[in-house]
């Protein structure tokens, strides 16, 4: 039986991660989460890449998505923060992937030049939490005038029961999740604006529900993640565990007949730099 009490919020002092930190796994990622760039094709359909050209990936992880890219146009750039995936890119094929942040874009010398006919970025926004306004002015410096921005991320409400019980069980402990939620989970109006202030004009924007059944179990989508919240019990692996067995033990009708799903809320946008 898990322990739900709360006790009594004593003040942690452990840091949270560093924006910077690469805590990313490619292993871990094929092995819990190999449905992420399988359950793309919507988003690829919405880009509509054609033959003659030039799309930059923004967060392209290990790029399983961007060797699809590639077959259908002249050139994809892939990029991401985290070295370990970008170096599994690499090793699955893609031709030009390159370690960048998306809040550096806007600096980025042979990026930011208007020489994209789309940026394309599925699953990885909701990473970019530090300035997202920023990430959004750098992909406009990215584009070419009348080139667009296609995206899928999480949105309002996403993953919201292991969220919340990651949330739970931190606090629990006396930590400030706040501090450790590495998430930005826009709703279709917050982000409009956030693109329309930044010299966007918004084609569609939509949130779209999608009951997303796992590889392994909640566990295991935690355990590759969840990094983030459970900074805290990096030096005691058996807290550590214990945090991950508690919030999936919660989530009891997350589970049927042995298949484990969480509720994902889709944000998908399609904006046409003005
Ligand atoms: C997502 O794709 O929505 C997501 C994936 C991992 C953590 C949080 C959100």
């Amino acid at each position: 039986m898990v322990d739900t009490t709360i006790s009594l919020p004593v003040t942690a002092t452990t840091t949270a991660p560093a924006a910077n930190e690469d805590k990313w796994s490619s292993q871990m990622y094929s092995k819990h989460a190999s449905f992420v760039p399988a359950l793309g094709a919507p988003v690829v359909q919405l880009l509509a890449p054609q033959t003659h050209e030039r799309i930059l990936d923004l967060g392209a992880g290990d790029g399983i998505l961007t060797l699809d890219l590639e077959k259908q146009c002249q050139s994809v750039v892939a990029i991401d923060a985290s070295a370990d995936m970008i170096e599994a890119a690499r090793r699955n094929g893609c031709r030009d992937a390159q370690v960048v942040d998306g809040h550096d874009l806007v600096d980025h010398v042979e990026l930011a030049n208007g020489q994209f006919d789309a940026v394309f970025s599925s699953a990885a926004l909701h990473w970019m939490k530090k300035d997202p306004v920023r990430v959004i002015q750098g992909v406009h410096k990215c584009l070419k005038p009348g080139g667009r921005f296609v995206a899928e991320c999480g949105g309002y409400m996403n993953v919201a029961e292991v969220r919340t019980g990651l949330h739970w069980a931190l606090k629990k402990r006396g930590y400030n999740p706040e501090e450790y939620d590495p998430w930005f989970f826009p709703g279709v109006q917050t982000y409009r604006k956030m693109l329309e202030e930044q010299g966007f004009r918004v084609e569609s924007i939509e949130l779209i529900p999608r009951l997303t059944k796992l590889n392994t179990d909640v566990a295991g989508w935690i355990d590759t993640f969840g990094f983030s919240f459970l900074k805290p019990f990096e030096g005691d692996k058996e807290e550590r565990k214990k945090v991950i067995d508690e919030v999936q033990a919660n989530l009891p009708f997350s589970e049927d007949d042995g298949v484990w799903h969480i509720m994902y809320q889709r944000l998908r946008f399609k904006a046409i730099k003005a």
